[in-house]
């Protein structure tokens, strides 16, 4: 046995990426930054690492704001743990641990219809929506004799809370408030009143790749013009800009979301009493950790990433439609569909080929595009922020983009860039 296995063995081991030093190239300002180690990518021991210190302390997505319904039980995994989210016929959602009080069954294995009582199958302990304890069959037929107290053993809570069309989770009592957590977001993006906006499909793919590959791609437009020749022909790199405050995100919008050539996505009537900048927007937008928005005037397109292994990833997909378009014509919202699936292919082959280049490669990626890949910057220091800290309260939010560039992509918060000719 070597000496890190023995280390590892008597858990005296300090994985090398919970410390700075491993992150030196991610630390480097943006003009001399690099990407990630191949082992953020391919290494089981840090995609443990990362489940925990990550998907266990940060607010994860969960699903859809609109998964939740009262008499109905969901079941998501975050990180190691197994939580249970129900709601109330009020609508307040609650989150628990799928674990019972008694003797720590797991509860429910699927999502389910539930009735008022969550029961757990071993002994028939059963607890109301919001996680008390309510009944103890024949618990009493010996009294024990202690201060037993059924109000001592509710289910452990888990933090669930909506946004939009999201619906978040975090396992973390330290970690900020979501709102702290989705910073300026909100209110950049309060003009679409996303909360209103239907689910018309939902679909799962998946994809053999790391969930951050899938992430970063998404994040930068750098490789538009290569992987997506047809899309960049109508959505034009130049008119690609960042798009990022403060907050756990990173994001670019496109200004103006041109269809000249390809309109097949413009099928879909925009929605009601979107502002000037909004109507003429795609508003793309990674929310940290696992889930990519794109907000377009007629649709939305959202894929939320639940990671398997390191080079394994179930991406959930679902477009959203605004009231006014939420009865589209079958044939109007699947032009939209494939536009995105098209898209979507070609997205999924490039990264599982970058994860077979990192996996079999095992170097460390070069430099990062200061144009085109500050995004990417952003994302990871997110997660050295995390993968370095078992207190997650001591987590700063990012600032957002300063206005030295401004005269490339507008300032505040929803900008309307100058046009591409004027700009440096
Ligand atoms: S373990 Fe749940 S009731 Fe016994
Ligand atoms: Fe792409």
């Amino acid at each position: 046995m070597t000496l890190g296995e023995q280390l590892k063995a008597t858990n005296a081991w300090t994985p090398p990426w919970q410390t700075e030093q491993w992150w030196a190239g991610t630390r480097a300002p943006m003009q001399q930054a690099t990407g990630l180690p191949p082992a953020a990518y391919a290494d089981p021991d840090f995609f443990a690492s990362e489940q925990q210190r990550v998907f266990e302390q940060g607010w994860v997505c969960v699903g859809l704001a609109a998964d939740p319904s009262p008499g109905r039980v969901l079941v998501r995994r975050l990180g190691r743990r197994s939580i249970l989210i129900t709601a109330d016929d009020d609508g307040a959602v609650h989150g628990f641990l799928n674990t019972c009080r008694h003797r720590g069954t797991e509860l429910y294995e699927q999502d389910c219809e539930i009735g008022a009582t969550l029961r757990c199958p071993y002994h028939r302990w059963g607890y109301g929506i919001d996680g008390s304890l309510r009944s103890t069959p024949r618990f009493d037929d010996v009294p024990r004799t202690d201060d037993f107290d059924k109000a001592d053993f509710s289910l452990f809570p888990v933090r669930v809370q909506a946004w939009g069309v999201l619906l978040f989770a975090c396992l973390s009592d330290e970690t900020a408030p979501l709102e702290t957590w989705l910073g300026d977001l909100p209110h950049r993006m309060g003009g679409y009143s996303l909360q209103d906006w239907q689910p018309r499909l939902t679909e799962s793919v998946v994809i053999d790749a790391n969930w951050k590959l899938i992430a970063e791609n998404f994040a930068e437009y750098y490789h538009l013009q290569w992987v997506h020749p047809e899309l960049s022909k109508v959505s034009r790199v130049e008119d690609h800009y960042r798009y990022q405050g403060p907050g756990m995100y990173l994001g670019q919008t496109t200004t103006p979301v041109s269809g000249d050539e390809r309109d097949d996505w413009l099928a879909l009537p925009a929605a009601d009493g979107l502002d000037e900048s909004d109507l003429v927007s795609g508003r793309f937008v990674t929310i940290f950790p696992n889930v990519l928005l794109s907000v377009l005037p007629n649709h939305v397109f959202v894929m939320h990433l639940q990671p398997i292994a390191p080079g394994r990833t179930v991406e959930t997909y679902t477009f959203l439609l605004p009231k006014n378009g939420a009865h589209a014509t079958d044939e109007a919202f699947e032009s939209t569909r494939t536009f995105w699936i098209d898209v979507n292919a070609e997205d999924i082959d490039i990264v599982q080929r970058s994860q077979r280049g990192l996996s079999r490669g095992g170097v460390t990626p070069g430099p990062l595009a200061p144009r085109f890949e500050e995004p990417l910057h952003r994302f990871h220091n997110m997660l050295a922020d995390l993968m370095t800290t078992d207190s997650p309260g001591t987590v700063s939010v990012p600032a957002g983009d300063d206005d030295s560039e401004a005269a490339r992509w507008g300032a505040g918060a929803n900008p309307t860039p100058p046009a591409v000719d004027q700009q440096a």
